[in-house]
C-alpha cells in the first residue's frame, strides 16, 4: 500500500509526535491559517478557551507548512492518536499538497470548521492578542503556542502576516 502524507499546519509543524520516513515543505491552496479555533483542553480550558489554528476554506488563498510521510502500515495509530489529540473540533481532510520541485500529492489534514462546539471565529487582532496573552490549559500557555508557530514559520522561511501579525500584537501586551 502506498505511504500516506499528513500536513501540519499548527504544533505539527514544530512538534510531530509521531515517527514520519521524510518530511517537506509544502502548501495547500485555498486554505487560510486562521486563529479562530477555540481551545478548551490544550491552550485553555472550558471556562477561558484558548486559541488555536484552523484552516479556512478561502479561494485565492494559499496555507504553507510542513507535509510529512508515513508508512501506510503506521498510519491508522497515528490518525487515531491525532483524532484523541485533536477531538476538540477537528476532523480529517483530504486535499491536495503542492511542493516545490515535485509532483503534488494527495493528504490529509485536521479542519476545525465553524459548525464544531469549541468555534470562536474571528476578532479584532487586539482581542485575539488578549485572548492568546492570557489564557492557559493542560498543553502550556497559549502565548507559547503562538509565540512557537511563529517561530517555526520563521526558521523556515514561511511568510504568514496573520500569524505575524497576531505574534507582534502579543508581545506588545505585557506577560502575564
Ligand atoms: C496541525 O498542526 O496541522 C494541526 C492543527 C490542528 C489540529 C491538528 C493538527
Amino acid at each position: 500500500m502506498d505511504d500516506v502524507w499528513l500536513f501540519g499546519y499548527g504544533s505539527l509543524i514544530w512538534r510531530p509526535d509521531f515517527d514520519y520516513i521524510e518530511k517537506r515543505v509544502a502548501w495547500v491552496d485555498g486554505w487560510s491559517r486562521q486563529f479562530w479555533q477555540g481551545s478548551h483542553d490544550h491552550r485553555g480550558v472550558p471556562d477561558a478557551p484558548g486559541r488555536v489554528v484552523t484552516l479556512v476554506a478561502q479561494p485565492g488563498a494559499r496555507c504553507a507548512g510542513m507535509a510529512y510521510r508515513i508508512e501506510y502500515q503506521q498510519a491508522r495509530a497515528i490518525f487515531q492518536a491525532l483524532d484523541h489529540r485533536e477531538k476538540n473540533g477537528y476532523e480529517r481532510h483530504e486535499t491536495a499538497f503542492q511542493f516545490v520541485g515535485a509532483a503534488p500529492v494527495n493528504g490529509i489534514l485536521y479542519v476545525a470548521s465553524a459548525d464544531n462546539f469549541a468555534w470562536l471565529g474571528p476578532a479584532p487582532v487586539d482581542q485575539m492578542a488578549e485572548q492568546i496573552n492570557r489564557s492557559v490549559g493542560p498543553s502550556g500557555p497559549n502565548r507559547e503556542y503562538l509565540l512557537r508557530l511563529a517561530q517555526a514559520l520563521r526558521e523556515l522561511e514561511l511568510d504568514d502576516p496573520d500569524v505575524f501579525t497576531l505574534e507582534r500584537a502579543v508581545l506588545a501586551l505585557p506577560e502575564p
